[in-house]
């Protein structure tokens, strides 16, 4: 049976607290349920093993993302709708991800949020261990973010909730015909 859905990466990218994990586990929920296979590469899980050999200097991030971005590949390869979350902080790195795609199949979506809110939010306590001078070279903090310019869809975690960015998501992927519209 022909596939209803076109494999690409949703490369995930935002500061951490801003909602990547959250929004990734709802799309997949969402994803999975209009039949789409999916996998999800979570960079918090992938330093605890594939990456686990890396820090957070910029040589680190790149390479952390550079594994990943090659797994992404093979998996949008065997048929997979991949979704990506890291933070990757770098718009270099980014632009060298996209052109290990072919065109079309690298869709990089902005997770937004200020970094107010994501500090307010922080959800695994990282920002109150930066302020006690407990973690260095944090990304927003002591170690640079370059926000996106010119990412193919942008979303305001602090103005919409999960369910409404998976929305977004999903249109996107729609109207763009890599999903089929039911
Ligand atoms: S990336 O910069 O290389 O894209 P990645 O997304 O894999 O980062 O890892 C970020 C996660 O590592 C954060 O969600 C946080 O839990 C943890 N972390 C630990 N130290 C740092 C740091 N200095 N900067 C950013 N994240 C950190």
């Amino acid at each position: 049976m022909a596939k209803h859905y076109r494999p690409c990466v949703l490369w995930f990218t935002g500061l951490s607290g801003a909602g990547k994990s959250t929004t990734a586990a709802a799309l997949q929920t969402q994803l999975t349920e209009l039949g789409c296979n999916t996998y999800l590469l979570d960079g918090d899980l992938l330093r605890q093993g594939l990456c686990k050999d890396l820090g957070f200097s910029e040589e680190d991030r790149a390479e952390n993302l550079r594994r990943i971005g090659e797994v992404a590949r093979l998996m949008v390869d065997a048929g997979l709708l991949v979704i990506c979350a890291t933070i990757s902080p770098f718009e270099k790195t980014r632009r060298e991800l996209r052109s290990r795609f072919a065109p079309g199949d690298f869709l990089e979506v902005f997770i937004d949020a200020p970094l107010s809110v994501c500090e307010a939010r922080d959800p695994k306590g990282l920002y109150r261990k930066v302020r006690e001078g407990k973690i260095a070279q944090f990304t927003g903090i002591d170690s640079a973010y370059d926000r996106p310019t010119n990412a193919d869809i942008h979303l305001h975690t602090d103005q919409m909730n999960p369910e409404q960015c998976v929305a977004q998501i999903v249109q996107y992927l729609q109207t763009n015909h890599y999903l089929a519209v039911k």
